[in-house]
Formats: structure tokens, C-alpha cells, sequence
């Protein structure tokens, strides 16, 4: 990711504080009765819950918990992967008066909310995905997290002792209408291509374990059934194409992220080469910290920003494999008891995962 070290976004932040202050003054800015209580409020919209568990059972508590320890409220939805639900639900919550917005976008919905959201003089912080016109975006770095994603490619096709120059490929990206599949593709992309490998087929990008499954089976037919690996963009994506593997009978290298239950398994089964961890408190309280600097009248200032100029916090995310998976577990990430399930048992004990 194109960054430029430490910038200063007092210009900014302090035209943002402006028009906070003008909400938070009882103007009804903030809709009906948003006065005074709207700068204690901190409005979230969450996209989905299918495209991956993270969403609900990682940002939401990690959100929550950080906006309720500093003293505010915090008022999470999810759109439930519905632009028209996403909409509604931030008339809502822009109704009820919100101090700040801090929204993951769905298929390009929160860009409406964010405008109407600034009309409004509230802050918006893009949290994981990119939304164009918003004060701040929080994320991990997403190109390292597809860096990391190429690597675990590259060093899955070294332990299998094939050349990443001749091997099969395929790349299975996710929904471009996400901004982070692109930045995930151009991470991978940076580590794999100077290793000599280029996509033998490239289905188009989804956020969607089934369809990611009948994508990736129609890809290996076209290919006669040979494969070397598959660059697949998350752990929901991956459990998909895993599926189509075993049925095939085969086993190679598997990228993914997330570290969801789906993943780690697969990772301990030897199924995926390894998952992409992004422990989301990390994130939740990086984006929190922003959000309640904003809520008390203060100027954050963020050192790195997008190509467009965007303030943004990355967050480092980490590579996950059979051997590491206690850590994620040890951090309060993911439960042994829900990961070592029958046919998984064996491999928790042979990874030391319990
Ligand atoms: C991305 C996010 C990933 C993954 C994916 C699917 O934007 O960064 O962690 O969850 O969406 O929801």
C-alpha cells in the first residue's frame, strides 16, 4: 500500500470537530432529538454475516466493548447483506443522533451514508473496507494481508517441491465490489508473479463460500482436474474450494484469511496452507480510539494515508499455521473446543491446540 509517512490532518479533523460540536449543540442536526445525547453516541453498520463469522463474532464484541468501556453508547447493526437494510438502518440511527459513524461498507452502500452522515456534521471512519469520501479509514494492512496470503502459496509449493514457475495456479479472489479484494489480489499478486506464477484461471471475485465452490469447480474442469494451489482470498472463499478438492481427491496449497473456526481446522487438517490472523480487537480498538477521540472534541492524528489521501490507521496482520493456532486460541481469538471437533481432535493434539 502506497503510504506517505506522517501526515498531519489538524485541517481536517478540526473541520470535523466544527460541525460536531454544531451536533452535539442540540442544533437537531442529528435528526429528532439527537441533541446533546447524539456526540455520546457511536453509530456502526456491520455488512453481512455470511462472507465471513468475523463480523459478528469478532468486530461486534471488540467494538462494543470499546465504545462501552469509554462511556459511550454503541449502537451496532448489521445491513445482513442488503444495500436497501443498509440504508434504512443508518436513517435510523442517524435519526436517533450519532456522535460518529464508524461503518464497513456493503457493495458500495455506505458511501450514501457517509455523505449524509458529513451533511449531518458527523464523522465518518471507514472501519476494514475503504469508503470513498470518509474522514478516516481503520483496516489492517490489506496488501500485507495479501502478501502474507502469496507467501503461504509460495511456501506451501516449496514443501510440496514444486516450481512456482510451472505450477498451476488458480487465483480466487473476493467480491471486487469490496475495495479490499483488490488491494488483497495486488498483495498476493506482488509476492507470486516475481516467483514466476501467473493465474491459470481466475473466476470472478465473490465473497461467497458456494459460489466460491462452483466457481472453482468449473475452473479445475476447464483445467482437466490438474492443480498445483489455489490463492484464495479468505477463509470462507477457501473452506469452498476445499470442498471441491476433496472431492477430487486432492491436496495442495490453500490460502485464506481470517482465522475462522472453517479455517483453522482446515489449516490443522493440512487442508489450507495457512490462514491470514488479524486479531480484530487489535482493529476494534484502533478504530474505537479514533471514534472516541472524535466524541470528546479531540483532534486525532493519523500518520500514513490511501492513494487518495484518506487518514489511515493499518493494523499488522499475521500468518497463521498448523503450529500457531494456539496463539490465536491463548489471545481469546478462537475455542479449542469449538476448533478440535471430531475428525480435527487429532491434529489439535499433534499441533499442541487444547
Ligand atoms: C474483507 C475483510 C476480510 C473478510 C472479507 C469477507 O473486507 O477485510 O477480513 O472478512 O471482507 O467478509
Amino acid at each position: 500500500m502506497k503510504t506517505s509517512s506522517l501526515i498531519s490532518i489538524t485541517a481536517l479533523a478540526g473541520a470535523s470537530m466544527l460541525m460536531l460540536a454544531g451536533c452535539s449543540g442540540g442544533s437537531g442536526d442529528g435528526g429528532d432529538g439527537g441533541g446533546g445525547e447524539a456526540a455520546t453516541r457511536a453509530c456502526v453498520i456491520l455488512p453481512d454475516a455470511a462472507s465471513s463469522p468475523r463480523w459478528e463474532n469478532g468486530d461486534r464484541p471488540a467494538l462494543e466493548k470499546a465504545i462501552t468501556d469509554a462511556g459511550f453508547e454503541a449502537d451496532i447493526q448489521n445491513a445482513q447483506g442488503d444495500t436497501s437494510k443498509y440504508a434504512t438502518i443508518a436513517d435510523q440511527q442517524l435519526s436517533k443522533g450519532c456522535g460518529v459513524m464508524l461503518l464497513v461498507d456493503y457493495n458500495g452502500a455506505a458511501v450514501a451514508v457517509t455523505t449524509k452522515a458529513q451533511d449531518q456534521g458527523i464523522p465518518v471512519i471507514a472501519y476494514d473496507r475503504p469508503i470513498e469520501g470518509a474522514d478516516y479509514y481503520v483496516s489492517f494492512d490489506n496488501e500485507e494481508v495479501g502478501a502474507l496470503e502469496g507467501q503461504s502459496i509460495l511456501d506451501g509449493l516449496a514443501a510440496a517441491g514444486k516450481d512456482p514457475a510451472s505450477a498451476t495456479v488458480v487465483y480466487m479472489g473476493g467480491d471486487p465490489a469490496d475495495g479490499n479484494a483488490k488491494m488483497f489480489h495486488d498483495g498476493a499478486v506482488s509476492v507470486m508473479e516475481p516467483a514466476g506464477i501467473t493465474p491459470a484461471q481466475e473466476p470472478p471475485g465473490v465473497w461467497d463460500g458456494d459460489k466460491s465452490a462452483t466457481n472453482f469447480e468449473q475452473a479445475l474442469t476447464a483445467l482437466g482436474g490438474k492443480v498445483d494451489a489455489v490463492w484464495v482470498a479468505n477463509d470462507t472463499n477457501a473452506a469452498g474450494v476445499i470442498t471441491i478438492l476433496d472431492k477430487n481427491g486432492l491436496t495442495v496449497p490453500v490460502s485464506g484469511q481470517d482465522a475462522s473456526v472453517a479455517g483453522l481446522q482446515n489449516v490443522l487438517l493440512g487442508k489450507q496452507t495457512a490462514t491470514v490472523y488479524k486479531p480484530f480487537g487489535l482493529e476494534a480498538d484502533a478504530a474505537s480510539d479514533l471514534a472516541i477521540k472524535l466524541l470528546n472534541g479531540e483532534t486525532p492524528s493519523v500518520d500514513k494515508q490511501l492513494d487518495d489521501g484518506t487518514p489511515y490507521i493499518a493494523v499488522t496482520p499475521i500468518l497463521v499455521g498448523p503450529d500457531d493456532v494456539q496463539q490465536v486460541v491463548d489471545d481469546g481469538n478462537a475455542d479449542a473446543a469449538e476448533i478440535c471437533t471430531d475428525d480435527v481432535a487429532d491434529a489439535c493434539a499433534a499441533h499442541g491446540v487444547g
